[in-house]
């Protein structure tokens, strides 16, 4: 068994520009850095940026991914609610309402470790009726600690200090907790002073010149004009980005031995974009 595993946490994949950079560069990651385990958040996976369908977490599981985690954007499509309720390698937020579709956490073996994966959503600028993340996770840790060390908690949160908030709360008590949801990666992973990795943000994966992944015409109609335009577009122009983190953890301890930013940005890509279709 090893004695120390490592993981790539892959920030929020957007439309086929996500995808498309996703295939690309993770095979070549998990050759650079010996990953053991891919975990992704697939909540903007689905061709318009808004949801997710079964298809694609068929995708990110051909392309060797061990659990995709989601956020507000998992009840955009329906007819994925059944796949959340029947799979076990996809997760929603822990903390909304009992009752709903799926589950908020899940295990997977690794090299003879049982891994857990939790995946939570932040109350802050959310307009969401949520359970507190603070408490709900306080509460999965106590049947999740008997079974394994090696945690992992996915904080989908608007505000960076709810984020750290929480990261200082699970000091110690968890191997790592990366964020998402803001789509812009932060500067800050560090390893928090009792052991647990973080980062505020790992960003997302899609088009580089965008506001967040979606076309930047419709958005600035909207700051500037207050037009309500509909839904925005994903902007399939390149170059495109992948942003994530490799965090790697002492299987005896559970505790984060190194966590190091992942960015990649890729001007050729995109070229061929418009053949590609995953839907
Ligand atoms: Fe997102
Ligand atoms: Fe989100």
């Amino acid at each position: 068994m090893k004695s120390i595993l490592k993981f790539l946490f892959i920030g929020d994949v957007v439309g086929l520009p996500g995808l498309t950079v996703f295939q690309k560069w993770v095979p070549k990651l998990k050759e650079k850095h010996q990953i053991d385990a891919v975990i992704v958040n697939g909540e903007n996976g689905a061709k318009n940026g808004r949801g997710i369908t079964s298809k694609i977490v068929d995708f990110f599981k051909h392309n060797g991914v061990a659990v995709v985690t989601t956020g507000n954007h998992v009840w955009e499509n329906r007819e994925f609610y059944n796949t959340l309720n029947q799979r076990d390698d996809i997760i929603r937020p822990a903390n909304f309402p009992p009752g709903c579709p799926g589950k908020g956490y899940t295990f997977f073996e690794l090299e003879g470790h049982s891994v857990a994966i939790i995946n939570l959503h932040g109350r802050v600028f959310v307009r969401d009726l949520l359970d507190c993340p603070f408490r709900t996770v306080e509460s999965l840790l106590s049947f999740i600690k008997p079974r394994t060390n090696i945690i992992f908690v996915d904080f989908h949160a608007e505000a960076t200090s709810e984020k750290k908030a929480l990261g200082l709360y699970l000091d110690g008590k968890v191997s790592g907790i990366l964020g998402t949801h803001t789509h812009v990666q932060t500067s800050d992973a560090q390893i928090l002073p009792k052991g647990t990795g973080y980062q505020t943000d790992l960003g997302c994966c899609g088009a580089l010149n965008s506001v967040i992944g979606m076309q930047t015409e419709g958005v600035l109609k909207k700051f500037l004009y207050f037009q309500k335009m509909g839904k925005f577009d994903v902007e399939l122009s390149g170059p495109f980005e992948l942003n994530g983190a490799v965090i790697s953890v002492d299987t005896a301890s559970g505790k984060a031995l190194s966590i190091e930013a992942i960015r990649v940005i890729d001007d050729e890509l995109y070229k061929n974009l418009r053949s590609a279709s995953i839907e």
